[in-house]
């Protein structure tokens, strides 16, 4: 497609337009805004494989913790929408938080046990996934689309999405795309352009760590303990302390003691006001330097 996209507000609009397209295969980039390379990877992807592709803009307030967070989160929508064009949407759907959770809305999808109590829902609290797990619920209900397109920087997010459509039996492929990162390996977030320039510089540890736990695992060290110590090290030499620096099975998110198969190797990194996450799954990949 070529020019701006329509972008719908409500959901009722965003099914109209959809309808008359569904024959070409509808995908859905599910987004807060404050788009960057990475969530322009997701659209082309998407783009690539449906007739119509739909980014939804919406900054939800109920997987924030902190009030604060939430009123400084970015909202550029205008920019967004340009962008959104550019790497190949049709459909913009940003909602009003009112369209979202109208009044007398009392419904919660939680996804229960590690999947959101660990990692993320142990720093966050699992409210944070309750509110993800909602209004991803909502936003593929909304859409109905064939295929919903994550990045695989928010690992968590993607165990927790993928076992809310099975449970809820909900007829959408959820695709996976790999972390986009900057030339220093730090994956991109809508929350870097947060960092100051020194915080900036040091943040490029977070996925030097990662790949110090990769590199002694080459090396033939097996021992979770001895691999998150590695990346540890890394972090302490930048004087970073991780929140959790974890290897968990990848689809459990269970705590591992040795590596003998894929492992997701999860890194969280509070770096003043902005906290940074990462991941690699060992053995099957290599973070870029
Ligand atoms: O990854 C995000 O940007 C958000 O968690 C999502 C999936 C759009 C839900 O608000």
């Amino acid at each position: 497609m070529t020019g701006a996209p329509q972008v719908v507000r409500t959901v009722a609009d965003l099914r109209a337009v959809l309808a008359p397209r569904r024959a070409g295969g509808v995908g859905l980039v599910p987004t807060m805004g404050a788009l960057h390379e990475g969530h322009l990877s997701l659209i082309r992807a998407a783009r690539a494989e449906q007739g119509t592709v739909v980014v939804s803009i919406f900054v939800n307030p109920t997987q924030f913790g902190e009030a604060a967070d939430l009123a400084a989160y970015p909202r550029t929508e205008e920019r967004d929408t340009e962008l959104a064009a550019g790497a190949g949407a049709d459909v913009v759907f940003a909602p009003t938080v009112a369209e979202v959770y109208p009044d007398g809305f009392a419904t919660t999808v939680s996804v229960a046990g590690p999947l959101t109590e660990t990692l993320e829902g142990a720093v966050r609290g699992r409210a944070h996934f309750d509110g993800v797990a909602t209004v991803v619920a909502k936003l593929l209900l909304a859409a109905a689309p064939d295929a919903a397109y994550f990045g695989a920087k928010d690992a968590q997010q993607v165990v927790v999405v993928r076992r809310l459509v099975a449970d809820l039996g909900i007829p959408t492929r959820v695709v996976v795309i790999p972390t986009s990162r900057d030339a220093d390996g730090l994956a991109r977030s809508s929350r870097n352009a947060r960092l100051s320039s020194a915080e900036r510089a040091l943040a490029a540890a977070v996925p030097r760590s990662l790949r110090a736990a990769q590199d002694a695992l080459a090396g033939g060290e097996t021992d979770a303990a001895a691999l998150v110590a590695a990346g540890r090290a890394v972090l302490a030499d930048a004087g970073l302390a991780p929140e959790y620096l974890s290897l968990v099975d990848p689809g459990t998110l269970e705590p591992v003691t040795r590596v003998d198969g894929p492992v997701l190797l999860a890194v969280a990194v509070r770096l003043g006001a902005t906290r940074l996450i990462d991941n690699v799954v060992l053995g099957t990949e290599r973070t870029p330097s």
